[in-house]
């Protein structure tokens, strides 16, 4: 008997073959710009793990440098132990309504934590184990030249550090559907912004790169493609110890909500400035990801959409009689945590400028800028003392009608800001500070 094998949909993501944006266009007309069905019942996938390797344990509890000028742990195993947890470690215990959970530095889409990364040193290629804070050795050969020749501009010296980013493909799909593919490009690069932030910590000049040869990493990190995919490379120099900000250690989701305050417009602005300061990437956005504004409880600014010109920081009023809450659908949990929040910040983006240079993978890489951005903006919240939650489940034809722009710009991600609720959700960190008791 014959068989032939299964042609996919035509909105199968990732697509088959590139299309030079056709699939990533139909996709995101299909699943992408269209708010799920979401079923929070449903869990996520199991993280990445490699049974039958050599399993490095890490310092633990992570050290990290406490005060400016106080002792850095010298160890490279501390140094990489403090990188790894400050990216995508086990940090924290949350005292949540639901019980007693497992927080992390960074946030991710509905806590699926799609991400595993990858190093490549000079002992061997490993894989990050999140919740026993140590290494799969993978491969004792150092492989950081062979991953940097995968890379489309790869950097004129050879890397101290490497990181992999990658997202493991059915991670969050039973929750949400195909929505769940651009939700992990986005959680991914809120990763890439994190070791970003965290090189930069450690005094180096670090890039993303998201322009490679995606079958030849697979290969070096043994993917299966259908399973999990590279989305990400960060390479850096040589770098001293990563001395973490404060809000790196801090920040988290505004769990309880927000108490229905006003927040002072410099703070606003300043959050927006730390946002949207270049990012260091392998590649130009042909268009940049402008950041607008939709005003609620913001003194010395109007209630309505904004949009902040790159130049002067500014905040130019585009549309009014909007408000956060006008974002979302009726009657969800959205709608109120944005009649209570002071603003919402909207990341948006052209898809339609990077299709003819990028081709279907465009899509991701936009995506994973708007990760980026959001990831600042956390930061950047906790910095200014504020509560900050990413939303994915912003009504998107609700929010480019409030944006008036024209068609092609749209809105990638939301980010409520405003005075968290309370004391906020109970927290222990599982952090130790280095330096004298
Ligand atoms: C891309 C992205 C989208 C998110 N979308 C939502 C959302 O729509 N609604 C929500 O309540 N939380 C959303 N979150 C926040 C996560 O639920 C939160 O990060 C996760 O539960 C982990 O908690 P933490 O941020 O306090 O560490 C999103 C986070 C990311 C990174």
């Amino acid at each position: 008997m014959r068989t032939t094998s299964p042609v996919p949909p035509p909105d199968a993501y990732p697509a088959a073959a590139e299309t030079g944006g056709a699939a990533a266009r139909r996709y995101h007309a299909r699943h992408g710009s269209v708010l799920p069905a979401i079923d929070p019942a449903a869990g996520s996938t199991a993280p990445k793990h490699h049974p039958g390797v050599p399993v490095l344990p890490l310092p633990f509890p992570p050290v990290l440098p406490s005060l400016p000028g106080g002792p850095a742990p010298a160890a490279a195993a501390e140094r990489l132990g403090a990188l790894l947890a400050l990216l995508n470690g086990v940090t924290r215990v949350d005292w949540t309504g639901a019980g007693v959970g497992a927080g992390r530095p960074v946030p991710s889409g509905g806590g699926s934590y799609p991400g595993e990364v990858y190093v490549a040193t000079a002992s061997g290629l490993c894989h990050y184990l999140p919740s026993a804070h140590a290494l799969e050795l993978l491969d004792s050969a150092d492989l950081r030249a062979e991953v940097v020749r995968a890379l489309g501009r790869p950097p004129l010296d050879p890397p101290e550090t490497v990181l992999l980013i990658t997202s493991r493909v059915d991670a969050n799909l039973a929750r949400y559907g195909p929505f769940g593919h651009r939700l992990q490009a986005l959680d991914t690069g809120v990763l890439a912004g994190q070791a970003l932030t965290l090189l930069e910590s450690a005094g180096t000049t670090p890039t993303a790169h998201a322009v490679f040869a995606d079958e030849e990493l697979g290969r070096l990190l043994g993917l299966d493609a259908t399973a999990e995919r590279v989305h990400a490379v960060v390479v850096a120099g040589a770098s001293g110890a990563i001395t973490p900000a404060a809000p790196l250690l801090c920040r988290r989701t505004a769990r309880s909500g927000f108490e229905p305050a006003a927040v002072p417009l410099p703070a606003l602005l300043s959050v927006l400035a730390e946002a949207a300061g270049p990012i260091s990437m392998d590649h130009a956005a042909p268009v940049d990801c402008a950041l607008y504004v939709v005003a609620h409880r913001i003194t010395g600014l109007e209630p309505g959409c904004h949009r902040r010109d790159e130049r002067t920081g500014a905040l130019i009023p585009v549309t009014d009689g909007s408000t956060p809450r006008h974002l979302f659908p009726p009657n969800g949990p959205g709608e109120r945590a944005g009649f209570e929040a002071a603003c919402a910040v909207l990341v948006t983006g052209d898809y339609e400028s990077g299709y003819p240079r990028h081709g279907d993978r465009w899509y991701r890489m936009l995506n994973l800028r708007a990760g980026v951005i959001g990831q600042r903006i956390g930061l950047a919240a906790a910095r200014a003392g504020l509560g900050a939650g990413l939303r994915c489940d912003v009504d998107i034809r609700a929010a480019d009608a409030v944006l008036g722009t024209h068609p092609h710009r749209t809105t990638l991600l939301a980010v409520l800001l405003g005075h968290e609720r309370g004391s906020g959700t109970p927290a222990f960190s599982l952090l130790r500070a280095s330096g004298p008791p």
